[in-house]
């Protein structure tokens, strides 16, 4: 028994240093692009908690198989039998309840953070996307200006209302997180605030034919000032109430 509580102490020393490692290298490896939304940074304390989740997962599983594998593999002269039992009422409990636990807290998690970015918020402008095979056409629901660049005021909640000529496609600008996919014969909405000024690319995330990588288009999040002379509608026009 005593033999035991080492090797679990060894086991879970080793699995906490494993996480911060394997966390470090995913951090690492996957490069985020700057967080340019407000809904980009809820969303990524969800992903990093993510990864912290997977970082432990995988060191619990690879460190127990590891040192296991390494500390009782047979010795040279050892001819006898394992030790036969059969199950553990605790050890199963334990592992059918716990992981229970853990998605059902990051499911909540999940939804409340999904409820927050998707809320309505006061006064939102409302920019048209229509998707087709294969570009992008936008314009403001009080104006006959269709543009092929995506013009947005900074700091100011926008609804896309998209909708698609032809088939599913999906409106995707990595630096807000969110996105969302344009269906065919409906109108589907898309809510984030841009908070940093400057030069994006909206990508089609939806396979949808031959040209489907080609199917981008330059998104420009600028001053409301600037926004205003684009569109020559300020935002307070713009806005719905
Ligand atoms: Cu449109 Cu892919």
């Amino acid at each position: 028994m005593q033999n035991n509580t080492r090797h679990f102490a060894a086991i879970g020393v080793l699995v906490v240093i494993f996480t911060f490692v394997v966390y470090w290298i995913l951090d690492l490896v996957l490069l985020f692009p700057p967080a340019a939304s407000v809904q980009a940074v809820p969303i990524d304390t969800l992903i990093q908690g993510h990864l912290w989740l997977i970082a432990f997962l995988f060191s619990l599983v690879v460190v127990v198989m590891v040192y296991v594998l390494f500390l009782f593999r047979r010795r040279e002269g050892d001819e006898g039998e394992g030790q036969y039992f059969h199950g553990n009422t605790t050890l199963e409990i334990l592992w059918t309840v716990l992981p229970m636990i853990v998605v059902i807290a990051f499911g909540y998690w999940s939804t409340v953070i999904l409820n927050d970015i998707s809320r309505r918020p006061d006064n939102e402008v409302i920019v048209n996307a229509e998707g087709y095979q294969w570009g992008w056409n936008f314009s403001l629901p009080n104006s006959d200006t269709v543009t092929q660049e995506l013009v947005l005021p900074v700091d100011t909640p926008i609804r896309m209302d998209m909708t698609s000529k032809d088939v599913l496609h999906n409106f995707w600008v990595p630096e807000f997180r969110v996105k969302q996919d344009i269906v065919p014969g409906r109108t589907t909405y898309l809510r984030f605030t841009p908070t940093i000024e400057g030069e994006y690319t909206l990508i089609c995330s939806e396979l949808c034919g031959l040209n489907h990588t080609g199917m981008v288009a330059t998104v420009r999040v600028v001053s409301r000032a600037e926004f205003a002379t684009f569109w020559n509608q300020d935002v307070q026009t713009a806005s719905s109430k």
